[in-house]
């Protein structure tokens, strides 16, 4: 996994929703802006928008259900399986709603890449982009953004940061303005922090150098 500087990163990507942010993965993958290839989509959600996306690009969809009652570690497991089953260079969560343990973790120190719409250190957890909005409103913040990084354990929304950019929020154009910049947002530093992941070689997620990387 990963010793060989030439060839295109293998990423594995977790989804639970639209697939937006799969969706640009997949584009600059396609016209070589990306030196990856994407071998899976799996999701914790049936039906999601992510998996008809990956099967249009003829990448495997798997959904993946919680089966009932089972622990959340047992889950984590089988869901490693499955992954390492498509020997992934990085595992990129991009929209994936479901936290992870170390059962999963531990199987690609140094590998899982998270996105999330909101700066380091800032509204960790679900609704990041409605509570940057909502604060705004309120008069306490002028900008939000968006960040991606390392995910080394089970901390939600925190690890060593590879990439962020600020959006400023202008409350007289609406929410839907917001969000759409934070999205646009999300999908450049996405692929372009992917694209300095997988030009480094041999491992592309252990170089220091990496975590100093801001866009
Ligand atoms: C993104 O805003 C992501 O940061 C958040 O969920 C959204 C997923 O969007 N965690 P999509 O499924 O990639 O369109």
């Amino acid at each position: 996994m990963g010793t060989t500087s030439n060839r295109r990163k293998r990423l594995v990507v977790l989804v639970s929703g639209s697939g937006s942010n799969l969706q640009a993965i997949i584009d600059a993958c396609a016209d070589e802006q990306l030196p990856a290839e994407v071998v899976a989509v799996v999701s914790n959600k049936p039906d999601v928008f992510a998996l008809q996306r990956a099967d249009a690009s003829g990448v495997p969809a798997v959904h993946m259900g919680v089966h009932p009652g089972e622990e959340r570690s047992d889950y984590d497991a089988r869901l490693a399986d499955v992954v390492a089953g498509f020997d992934p260079d990085l595992v990129v969560l991009a929209g994936w709603m479901r936290i992870l343990t170390m059962s999963f973790l531990g199987w690609f120190p140094q590998r899982v890449v998270n996105l999330h719409p909101a700066l380091p250190g800032e509204l960790p957890g679900t609704d990041a982009i409605a509570r940057a909005w909502d604060e705004a409103v309120g008069g306490t913040r002028t900008q939000s953004g968006v960040m991606v990084h390392l995910v080394p354990d089970e901390g939600v929304d925190d690890g060593p940061v590879l990439g962020t950019a600020i959006v400023p929020i202008d409350v007289q154009a609406g929410f839907d303005a917001f969000a759409a910049l934070v999205h646009q947002a999300e999908h450049r530093l996405l692929v372009d922090t992917l694209g300095d992941l997988c030009s480094t070689s041999p491992s592309p997620a252990t170089s220091p150098a990496l975590s100093e990387v801001s866009a």
